[in-house]
């Protein structure tokens, strides 16, 4: 029988697809997450809406990891603040001075939170500087998180990253959140944010998506997905889009040889801005 997987459970199907190919994502630990559950979702997912998608997912952390390491070497990085982390491993990844908050809804935080301190007591991860936070993007959770990530980041410079998140919100829940963002970061500091643009929703891969999403995932009555138009992020206010890349775009950056029938890909686009 098909199984359907809740919200945060996409986080193994994310996981599982970095660990496909490891040379491409560098996440050496995404193979840790995926249980036989997830891993027969994912099947049916690669089958029924892109044969590309663990292809692109692997390019997504690439681009995510090499950027957040340049910043952090050449212009002092100290903190990167992960908004839906789900189950990515940048804490692992990046170089160990940086620290990291990690946030996602209660149930996924205190997954994540148990099996990292398992693995670090066990060997199989190294110690690193992570404070574990839970929300949900769909209540009214913004001015305690604040309060927590500020008591925490004080004046560091930090990247905050939203990645996978926005397809799951409204408009209404992203304002609130690129109003946080706005508030937590100072002059100087990076956000990195991946979206479906609308144009996307006329694609053949994208309406795969959309069905599969409905048939296939026990979302919450507020679910509808979300896609984000350019402007979004050329007009954010107090923000400049510094850096505009999407699937097709990274694929040809890193991986030229590779053959993509361009019809059938989910062409998410990433989106780097810098506060003013
Ligand atoms: C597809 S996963 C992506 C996870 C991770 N960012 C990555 O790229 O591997 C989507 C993540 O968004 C989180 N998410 C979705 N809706 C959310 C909400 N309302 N509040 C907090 N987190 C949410 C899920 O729990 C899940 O971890």
């Amino acid at each position: 029988m098909e199984e359907n997987i809740a919200i945060f459970e996409t986080a193994f199907v994310t996981a599982d697809f970095r660990a496909m190919d490891t040379l491409l994502s560098k996440d050496v630990h995404a193979h840790l997450w995926p249980t036989p559950r997830t891993k027969e979702y994912r099947k049916d997912y690669v089958t029924q809406v892109s044969a590309h998608e663990p292809f692109a997912h692997c390019l997504r952390n690439r681009f995510f990891l090499d950027y957040i390491a340049r910043l952090t070497t050449d212009q002092g990085l100290d903190m990167l603040i992960n908004f839906g982390c789900g189950f990515s491993m940048y804490p692992f990844l990046l170089p160990k001075t940086l620290e990291h908050i990690e946030i996602d809804m209660p149930n996924a935080i205190a997954f994540k939170k148990e099996r990292i301190a398992h693995w670090q007591k066990t060997g199989v991860l190294p110690q690193r500087k992570i404070t574990f936070l839970e929300a949900d993007f769909n209540t009214d959770y913004a001015a305690e998180l604040k309060a927590k990530i500020l008591g925490i980041k004080g004046t560091k410079r930090c990247f905050i990253l939203l990645e996978g998140v926005l397809f799951f919100i409204d408009r209404t829940d992203t304002d609130v959140l690129f109003e946080l963002f706005g508030q937590l970061q100072q002059e100087g500091d990076y956000l990195g944010s991946v979206s479906f643009p609308k144009e996307v929703e006329k694609s053949p891969a994208f309406k795969k998506l959309a069905a599969f999403a409905l048939q296939r995932l026990d979302a919450n009555a507020k679910f509808e997905y979300q896609t984000v138009e350019d402007y979004f992020y050329s007009t954010l206010d107090g923000y400049r889009l510094m850096e505009h890349e999407h699937t097709i775009s990274l694929a040809a950056l890193y991986v030229p040889e590779h053959s993509l029938k361009e019809a059938e890909v989910l062409n998410e686009h990433m989106y780097i801005l810098k506060k003013e």
